[in-house]
């Protein structure tokens, strides 16, 4: 009797939690709209950034601001920052690496159509096989030689979005980022790593927390490290019960 009640209770808490998403993903959304231009339809899948990490790095590059972007797996962020960028016209740029030549062809075209070439960079950059610091000594990620002068031209680097290579590529997928960045980055910085919800990402953020000396802040499907003393970026925060 008393554990059916404990259920119940169970349910109701993870449907009010659930409800509590949609709805600040919902006025995420129309905070976004406001980027893109009438009419323009950005499409939104279960591969992109939800809209409320979307609105949260783009109060990051309007709110610190962040002047040098780079992000790995374009699609639906890439527009939002970039229109952004376009808007604000400050001297700023998005780096967006990609490994899939198809996206990257159809994420190029976005771009251009938009008028965003000025302020987005798209990199393609394969995925290839490297003795690396990923998993057990292996790794599988963007091949260094395409970015690194790439990035060296774009350091010091002050916000890093990191939503690829997809996490089934290879074991911590996602891991070689910040090992590989570490030197470009600047002495003040934003890095958000999207999917914290994954037992990897969890380690992937401790590993990078402890190598670059700054905590990981916990927002459920993504966690965020940032050096300390910047403004507070995040958009409508859940009240505390
Ligand atoms: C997690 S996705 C990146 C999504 C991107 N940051 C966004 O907000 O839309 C990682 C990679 O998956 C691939 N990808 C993106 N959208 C996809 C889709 N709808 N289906 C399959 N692959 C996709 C692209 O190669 C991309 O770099």
């Amino acid at each position: 009797m008393f554990d059916s009640y404990k259920d119940r209770l169970r349910k109701m808490e993870a449907k009010l939690a659930y409800l509590t998403d949609m709805q600040r993903e919902q006025l995420a959304l129309v905070q976004l709209q406001k980027l893109l231009p009438d009419d323009y339809y950005a499409a939104l899948s279960s591969w992109s950034i939800a809209p409320y990490e979307v609105l949260h790095i783009c109060n990051e590059i309007d709110m610190a601001p962040r002047r040098s972007v780079v992000e790995f797996g374009t699609g639906f962020s890439t527009i939002c920052m970039g229109v952004l960028l376009s808007r604000q016209d400050s001297g700023a740029q998005l780096i967006a690496v990609e490994n899939d030549e198809t996206w990257y062809r159809s994420m190029l075209q976005k771009v251009e159509q938009l008028g965003l070439a000025d302020w987005v960079k798209l990199v393609h950059a394969p995925l290839t096989d490297t003795d690396g610091m990923a998993a057990n000594g292996h790794e599988r990620w963007y091949d260094k030689k395409v970015l690194e002068p790439v990035l060296r031209e774009s350091a010091p680097i002050d916000l890093v979005v990191v939503d690829g290579p997809f996490g089934q590529s290879a074991p911590y997928a996602r891991k070689p980022a910040i090992p590989f960045l570490k030197n470009f980055l600047a002495d003040d910085f934003a890095i958000f790593l999207d999917d914290y919800q994954r037992a990897q990402e969890k380690e992937i953020a401790a590993a990078w927390s402890q190598e670059l000396g700054v905590k990981v802040k916990d927002f459920r499907r993504y966690a965020m490290l940032s050096t300390p003393g910047s403004f507070d970026s995040e958009p409508f925060a859940y009240p505390e019960f």
